[in-house]
């Protein structure tokens, strides 16, 4: 399989010559890969079953591809790309129930983005861009991914196969920190998950409004704590036993955070704990999950001692 990034001039548009370069980048990334198991996902994806590319893309189980005859065989080739984090997603008729129920975030923002019609987007952390086909089924003409963990890279590519390369959902192996300086004009940004991450939140909120036009939109989804507008939490360490978690503002911090960055129309639209029913171990995904990460008899803390997980969703134009 070649690992490339075909999108067409009309997806593209005025974009087309700040993401030329990128695209190119990204293959070139690929054409050397850092990553000691990338051969084996490599030989995993030239294996993947020749099938008739399909793409039902509105529905909580994104489906690409026809089944091919040897569902066993293809079982086994998409269980090589374990863990599989988020989905749900059928390819080629094999169900993946991953790590996540992404649907039910999906649930939760679809009704508060706004009209996704002709718009190009780009999804900063995208794992293997689960959202991505969402936001192609709900009309976005072009979404951009990013994500550096190569192996969400190749799940990406696993569902490309199935899907055809001429839809315009692409996850490029890169970080925010790759993106070019100057490269604006998106009509939607999505961050989601990544804000914890980012040791510098403010800077993080200042970029991606510089990412996107005037007058487009962010959506924000982070990890927060319930309280006031002076409340934030910065783990002494581990939070939920994840390493390299900074600030965990309240949602009302957070919208001072973002009309402070310069952001208008600030709205918090959904504040939500998450449940081990939304993420948890599975058959594609075998490590310990959620639940593992939670205090065993109280689980509104987590093993730490910290809020347990609480996830809001913060909507603002640029
Ligand atoms: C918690 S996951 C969130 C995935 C997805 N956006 C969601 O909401 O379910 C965070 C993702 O950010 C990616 N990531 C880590 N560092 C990043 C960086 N510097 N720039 C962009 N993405 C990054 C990780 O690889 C991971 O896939």
């Amino acid at each position: 399989m070649r690992l490339d990034y075909q999108l067409s001039e009309a997806s593209l548009g005025d974009l087309a010559t700040a993401l030329a370069p990128l695209l190119r980048q990204s293959e070139h990334a690929l054409e050397n890969p850092r990553h000691g198991d990338f051969p084996r996902w490599k030989a995993i994806l030239d294996q993947l079953p020749t099938v008739t590319p399909q793409a039902k893309l509105n529905r909580a189980s994104v489906l690409l591809g026809a089944p091919p005859t040897d569902q066993n065989a293809l079982k086994t080739l998409l269980m090589g790309l374990h863990p599989w984090r988020k989905g749900p997603l059928e390819l080629g008729g094999i169900k993946i129930d991953t790590e996540w129920h992404s649907d039910w975030k999906w649930g939760r923002l679809e009704k508060h983005i706004g009209d996704l019609q002709g718009q190009r987007i780009l999804d900063i952390g995208c794992g293997n861009g689960y959202f991505g086909w969402r936001m192609l089924g709900a009309g976005a003409k072009l979404v951009i991914g990013i994500d550096p963990t190569l192996l969400f890279v190749m799940q990406y590519f696993a569902c490309r196969h199935f899907a055809g390369s001429a839809l315009a959902n692409v996850v490029l192996p890169l970080g925010i920190e790759d993106l070019p300086a100057g490269l604006s004009g998106f009509d939607s940004v999505f961050s989601m998950g990544v804000f914890y991450h980012r040791r510098s939140p403010i800077e993080h909120l200042q970029r991606l409004r510089k990412l996107t036009r005037p007058g487009g939109r962010v959506v924000l989804e982070t990890l927060v704590i319930e309280g006031d507008m002076d409340q934030v939490l910065m783990p002494a360490n581990r939070y939920a036993r994840m390493r390299n978690v900074w600030f965990l503002p309240s949602s009302a911090a957070l919208c001072n955070w973002m009309q402070r960055a310069g952001f208008s129309s600030v709205e918090c639209v959904d504040e939500t704990t998450t449940t081990t029913a939304e993420q948890r171990s599975t058959a594609w995904m075998t490590f310990e999950s959620l639940a593992e990460s939670l205090q065993a008899n109280d689980q509104s803390q987590t093993i730490e001692g910290y809020p347990a997980p609480r996830r809001a969703i913060l909507v603002a134009n640029n």
